[in-house]
């Protein structure tokens, strides 16, 4: 470690580190356009300048190593003007258009003007015109006299995706970026040059115009795109009169998951939340009042007993599975986790796999089967099966069962009609829980959305079949959940705020 002084207070820094990793690491204010931690430093637009004792001009920290013994200034006169005037240039020929812009409320020239800049324009010339709304692919729109030119999204596609779709083509203040010609901005991971992008020349086709940032509220989830869990932000409003909505799903630093990226798959799937939800139960076609479904599901379950199966989804979260366990032993019911959603076609070598659901591990730790030979087993002397985080009733009748079939889900779906019993469940986004991820990592998504629908949480389900008061997460951890062997020493507490790496004998 490094012993350096910065604006007087003394601080601990990695020897040889970058400052400007250090400076950020310390909750010390450095603005910066080029440097990404993920992309490293470019050198482009100089506004990480700090004052270094023994130099004899301002330094950028992006690209300066940490010695001991250094002192630095990043307040102060002389570096205030030095900001002052890199941001002037910047802004020269920039539209000033924040008001209409999309990244207005979360866009660092704005911040660092703020912060800054303050001054008043001394332009009497006209600005450069360059082409605005020109669609890029993949979901992306570029707006070219609102960029810096920092180059992140042009070495994010050579560093990071390797696809090399973009560049920076004529010179000076002409300068601008592009696709090369013929070709579009088509890569799975597209869409995270909006998020690198740090002012408003990257916006999203998906999320441009429908919501000002200021009123959403971010909280955080995983995505259940697939087996890699990334984790994510859920930024969601509820307007006065109207329902919550969720808006967008974007990238949450996880250094064990997912790094600062997500997929557009992933990125895009916040949809599934909001649309084609289940809005109504029904007991044999026929659409049912929401407590009397329940009361019938219960009654059914008490009916059948252990003539029951359960086939669960590995959408479900490590907490709702673990009680569906204890229930059907409580009904000498079965249980089963058998699910086909695979794509090998999906799987690349960033972090998209095959498996497109997020917690079929857990299947694995609580040992319950999962394969199509022990559902042809189990399903022989059933009269009842209940499809649980799943709507995929063609698997059972595949298997030619014909006793009663029930689903409890999220989703709308075709057959409904046809089954004896459906009960709407609160979806992803509206239920806390853990998830074990394709690296036995266990996650909590803590994501509670509140939405104006008649759905049950499987939790208070299960708790209400049984009568003993389990309705929480942690109810259900200390219920005995948390005793479990693969979760020895892994404490509820931890799980709620780290990602935690389950260790395998
Ligand atoms: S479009 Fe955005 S990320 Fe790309 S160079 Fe311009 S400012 Fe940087
Ligand atoms: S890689 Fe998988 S978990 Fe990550 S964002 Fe994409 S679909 Fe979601
Ligand atoms: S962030 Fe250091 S030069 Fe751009």
């Amino acid at each position: 470690m490094a012993t350096i002084t910065v604006d007087g207070k003394e601080i601990y820094a990695k020897d040889d580190a970058t400052l400007i990793d250090e400076l950020l690491a310390n909750g010390i204010n450095i603005p910066h356009f080029c440097y990404h931690p993920s992309l490293g430093k470019d050198g482009n637009c100089r506004m990480c300048m700090v004052e270094i004792e023994g130099k004899k001009r301002p330094q950028i920290a992006c690209d300066t190593p940490v010695t001991d013994g250094m002192i630095i200034r990043t307040k102060g006169e002389n570096i205030a003007r030095v900001k002052r005037q890199i941001l002037e240039l910047e802004l020269i020929n920039h539209p000033v258009d924040c008001p209409i812009c999309d990244q207005a409320g979360e866009c660092s020239l704005q911040n660092y003007y703020m912060d800054v800049g303050l001054y008043d324009s001394r332009l009497d010339t006209p600005k450069n015109k360059k082409k605005k709304h020109i669609d890029l692919g993949a979901n992306v729109m570029l707006d070219r006299e609102r960029c810096v030119l920092c180059t992140r999204c042009v070495r994010f596609t050579k560093n990071i995706t390797k696809t090399h779709e973009l560049g920076v083509v004529v010179r000076n203040d002409h300068s601008y970026i592009s696709t090369f010609p013929g070709t579009k901005l088509s890569n799975p991971y597209a869409m995270n040059v909006i998020d690198l992008c740090p002012v408003g020349a990257l916006t999203s086709k998906d999320f441009r115009f429908h919501q000002r940032v200021w009123f959403l509220k971010p909280l955080e989830a995983i995505c259940d795109g697939c087996s890699r869990g990334c984790s994510l932000f859920v930024d969601h409003n509820k307007e006065k009169y109207k329902d919550d909505v969720i808006y967008r799903y974007r990238p949450r630093f996880n250094k064990d998951i997912n790094g600062y990226f997500i997929c557009d798959y992933g990125r895009l799937s916040y949809k599934k939340e909001n649309e084609n939800r289940l809005l109504n139960a029904y007991i044999r076609g026929m659409e049912s009042e929401f407590e009397y479904a329940l009361l019938k599901m219960e009654r059914l379950l008490k009916r059948y007993n252990s003539k029951t199966l359960f086939l669960l989804s590995p959408t479900l979260s490590l907490e709702e599975i673990y009680r569906f366990k204890v229930l059907s032993k409580k009904l000498g019911a079965q249980i089963n986790g058998f699910d086909e959603n695979f794509d090998e076609n999906f799987e690349d070598d960033m972090l998209r796999k095959s498996d497109k659901t997020p917690n079929r591990k857990a299947f694995t730790y609580l040992k319950i089967k999962d394969d199509m030979d022990s559902l042809k087993e189990q399903i022989k002397d059933k009269d009842f099966v209940l499809l649980v985080g799943r709507d995929d009733v063609e698997t059972i009748e595949n298997l030619g069962f014909e006793g009663s079939l029930g689903v409890m889900n999220y989703r709308d779906f075709e057959q409904k009609d046809k089954l004896d019993i459906v009960i709407p469940t609160v979806s992803h986004t509206s239920r806390d829980g853990c998830f074990i991820n394709c690296d036995d990592f266990i996650q909590f998504s803590s994501c509670k959305i509140d939405k104006n629908l008649e759905a049950v949480n499987l939790l208070i389900f299960i708790s209400t079949i049984l009568n003993d008061g389990k309705t929480t997460c942690e109810d259900v951890w200390n219920s005995g959940l948390g005793k479990m062997d693969f979760l020895k020493g892994i404490k509820f507490k931890s799980v709620k705020t780290n990602t935690i790496k389950i260790e395998t004998k």
